[in-house]
């Protein structure tokens, strides 16, 4: 590989691809020096497509929980491959997975498989308006829940009609939530709930008890359902879904991400009461029952019921938040640092305490260029494949870049 190899790529990229790159994946919006394109990928670690090394916090934007290429799991994958992948029909293994995972998601008595979170989020939308025949749902201003037109972000190519039924409301504010639940009125069909505060670029917020508890009883009162999109939370804060620890059990939640580790299979997972709705829809895609994403899942839920992956990264997670504290504090620097520790946001504020994106890119791109994949606005996100010596390794380059600055 010659030192060009990036910008060289860039350039074809620029010719072929529109943009050069779109999705979360284009490195337009973070820091300089961020490389857009790798080979290689190991446990904890990635390569760049000029070889250099990355300790990953992105883990892919998620789905590494085991760090890349696990072996136990990719074993499994490729056991599948050899037998049965993409076919006319679903292997056994479909079985297996929807009882795996619905033994180790407490409200669910089904699952639905398919490729990405988006999928899965837009099934369960659908799941909701077929429940009782109602149109309105209502979401989080802010949250991310795919880039289907009912979600993106980014409204072109998109109608205003798309969103016409959808309702905000404010995460973890119960009178905005109760408005609106009151404006849908009748027409109630689901309240779609973040496991967390996960939005982009602001500091992260962890559910006040009370408002999932209300979340849960305005969907019974209007007999709407109650969606839990755990695609970027589910199994790095629990082993179960992500709100079972508040004693709220959902209708609906939707999984992807970590679910295989990497291999391409999302999920939605439903209670009894969400059953007939989920028989009526027409959902399904070429690549929806592929086998070996299944064996995949089935192998990563086995490493999430008999391993620590859980209580390792909470342990490496305080070691990281604990560490950046100290050193910002001794650097006078002020720095934000939310959600939970395995899943963490970082962001910096000025004198003032008012959010400064420039230092936070600068620290950014210092972190990549001393060989951490470190992200200026998304949460990042540990796995069970980094060590205690990675972390001091995240700690010593933060040293590094502070000082510098
Ligand atoms: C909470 C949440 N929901 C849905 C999605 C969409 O998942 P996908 O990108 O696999 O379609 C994401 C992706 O980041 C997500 O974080």
């Amino acid at each position: 590989m010659t030192a060009s190899t990036i910008a060289e790529l860039e350039a074809r990229a620029k010719a072929v691809i529109p943009g050069g790159m779109y999705g979360h994946q284009s490195v337009k919006m973070v820091a300089p020096g961020t490389p857009q394109f790798f080979t290689r990928a190991d446990g904890a670690y990635l390569w760049d497509a000029e070889g250099r090394q990355y300790l990953d916090l992105m883990c892919g934007y998620g789905p590494q929980l085991f760090g890349y290429r696990n072996r136990e799991i990719d074993a499994a994958y490729c056991e599948q491959l050899s037998k049965i992948d993409t076919a006319t029909g679903p292997a056994p293994v479909m079985v297996e997975l929807a009882e795996a995972l619905t033994a180790q998601i407490s409200h669910g008595d089904w699952a639905m498989f398919c490729k990405n979170g988006t999928d899965a989020t837009t099934m369960a939308l659908m799941v909701a308006r077929a429940h009782r025949g109602a149109k309105k749902l209502l979401v989080a201003t802010g949250a991310y829940h795919g880039s289907a037109p009912w979600c993106t972000p980014m409204p072109a190519g998109t109608l205003a009609e798309d969103r016409a039924h959808m309702i905000q409301y404010t995460y973890n504010d119960i009178a905005s939530l109760e408005a609106a639940a009151e404006a849908a009125g009748e027409d109630l069909a689901g309240i779609f709930a973040s496991p967390f505060k996960h939005d982009v670029l602001v500091d992260q917020e962890l559910p006040d008890p009370a408002y999932a508890r209300r979340a849960r009883e305005l969907c019974d009162a209007a007999g709407a359902l109650l969606i839990v999109d755990d695609i970027r939370a589910g199994f790095r804060l629990a082993r179960d879904c992500s709100w079972t620890g508040l004693g709220i059990a959902p209708d609906l939640s939707c999984w992807g991400k970590a679910l295989a580790n990497g291999h391409p299979i999302s999920a939605l997972v439903g209670s009894e009461i969400a059953r007939n709705a989920a028989t009526q829809i027409y959902a399904t895609g070429s690549f929806w029952f592929s086998a070996a994403p299944m064996a995949a899942s089935l192998a990563t839920l086995k490493l999430i019921r008999e391993t620590n992956y859980l209580e390792h990264t909470e342990r490496l997670g305080e070691i990281l938040r604990t560490g950046l504290a100290e050193i910002s504090t001794e650097a006078g620097l002020n720095i934000s640092q939310t959600g939970p520790v395995q899943m963490p946001l970082i962001m910096f504020n000025d004198e003032t305490g008012a959010r400064d994106m420039g230092i936070g890119m600068q620290i950014s791109a210092g972190m990549v260029s001393r060989g951490i994949y470190f992200h200026p606005w998304h949460n990042m996100f540990l796995s069970a494949a980094m060590t205690e010596e990675d972390i001091a390794d995240v700690l010593d380059a933060a040293r590094g870049v502070i000082k510098a600055l």
